[in-house]
């Protein structure tokens, strides 16, 4: 059976991007790839984090997983900081990486301009790069703004089997073509961001019903009126097409040909329909999981141990390569 890895930060809200971008193809790939899901706690804190937030997110984030679908009999859920083999790993390929490289990525530019230049931060990549590469997946699905830090994983991964022989597998970057980068409803340039300065630029997987057709009513829209598909000359109601798309299973030119004739109204009454009718159902089950911690963290702890059993193999493999006393 091959291998997926991916993960998540508990940093606040999850949103319809990160469903769709990475959560959704997680769910339905279980049942061809060993799975491997990480809530990545240690990345969470190169930003500031208030510490009960943060707990209280960890948990809630593994609630939401499971009732997205992530199946803790199927797949491997754990917390990134039980598994001490990550951070390990990440100080071996600290070693090898050129801060220049570490420099140049934009996700640090972006986040250096609200957090400071921390060295946590700037290392971000490289404690990614470790929790990817422990599990030797074949996969990595993740959303658009992820794949500069997975090409320097694989540059990492080539540059640590060339310098002490053949230890990782060079992972690939799985990406949902259309549904890659959902942008911001209140503003179509950017992506939709969970740190957006206005809620009104997501809708959270956990947002009522009534907050779910407000925020898709009030979502800015293009000149003209038709439905049409055109990133260029159309950017919102394209993202909006897109996100349709996605939840439906619908294609963009059957989505057009739906709404020939119609308004950007109907188009996002029914979009809204759409989003409350398919999120109901996660936002029931997390509700039914969340009112139990003990259940949560019994399958966050047997995640860990499975983990760890596979992480600390390729970790004993990379010590020996590098020189250590076992
Ligand atoms: P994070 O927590 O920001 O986001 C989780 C996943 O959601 C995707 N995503 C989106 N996809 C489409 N449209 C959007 N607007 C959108 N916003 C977010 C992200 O691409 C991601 O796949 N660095 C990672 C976490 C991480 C990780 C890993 C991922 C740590 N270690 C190992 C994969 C493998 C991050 O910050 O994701």
């Amino acid at each position: 059976m091959k291998t997926l890895l991916s993960g998540i930060q508990p940093s606040g809200t999850l949103h319809i991007g990160n469903y769709l971008g990475a959560i959704k193809q997680w769910v339905e790939l279980q049942k061809s790839y060993q799975v491997f899901i990480s809530i990545v706690d240690l990345h969470a804190i190169t930003v500031p984090q208030d510490p009960q937030e943060l707990r209280k997110n960890t948990l809630e984030l593994a609630a939401l997983l499971v009732a997205c679908g992530v199946d803790p009999k199927k797949s491997v859920l754990f917390i990134q900081s039980h598994v001490p083999a990550h951070t390990k790993l990440a100080w071996v390929l600290n070693t090898i990486t050129p801060v220049g490289e570490l420099e140049r990525m934009t996700q640090y530019k972006e986040k250096r301009e609200r957090a400071g230049t921390l060295a946590g931060l700037l290392n971000y990549p490289v404690l990614q790069a470790a929790d990817i590469l422990l599990y030797q997946p074949d996969v990595v699905p993740v959303g658009e703004d992820q794949l500069q830090h997975l090409e320097f994983t694989r540059t990492l991964a080539r540059k640590f089997n060339s310098r002490f022989g053949k230890v990782f597998k060079e992972p690939k970057a799985l990406i949902q073509k259309e549904a890659a980068r959902i942008m911001g409803l209140d503003d179509p340039t950017k992506k939709m961001s969970k740190s957006a300065p206005s809620p009104n630029n997501f809708i959270a997987l956990l947002d009522s019903p009534e907050e779910i057709r407000r925020k898709i009513k009030i979502a800015v829209t293009d000149s003209g009126r038709d439905i049409r598909y055109d990133e260029k000359s159309k950017p919102a109601i394209s993202n909006l097409m897109a996100i349709y798309s996605a939840f439906s299973g619908m294609t963009v030119s059957q989505i057009e040909k739906k709404y020939h004739g119609k308004g950007y109204a109907d188009f996002k009454r029914d979009l809204g329909e759409l989003l409350v009718e398919k999120l109901t159902p996660i936002q029931k089950k997390y509700r039914e999981l969340s009112r139990d911690d003990k259940k949560l963290l019994a399958i966050l702890r047997s995640g860990a141990k499975k983990a760890t059993g596979v992480a600390n193999k390729t970790l004993s493999v990379v010590k020996r390569k590098v020189g250590f006393v076992l």
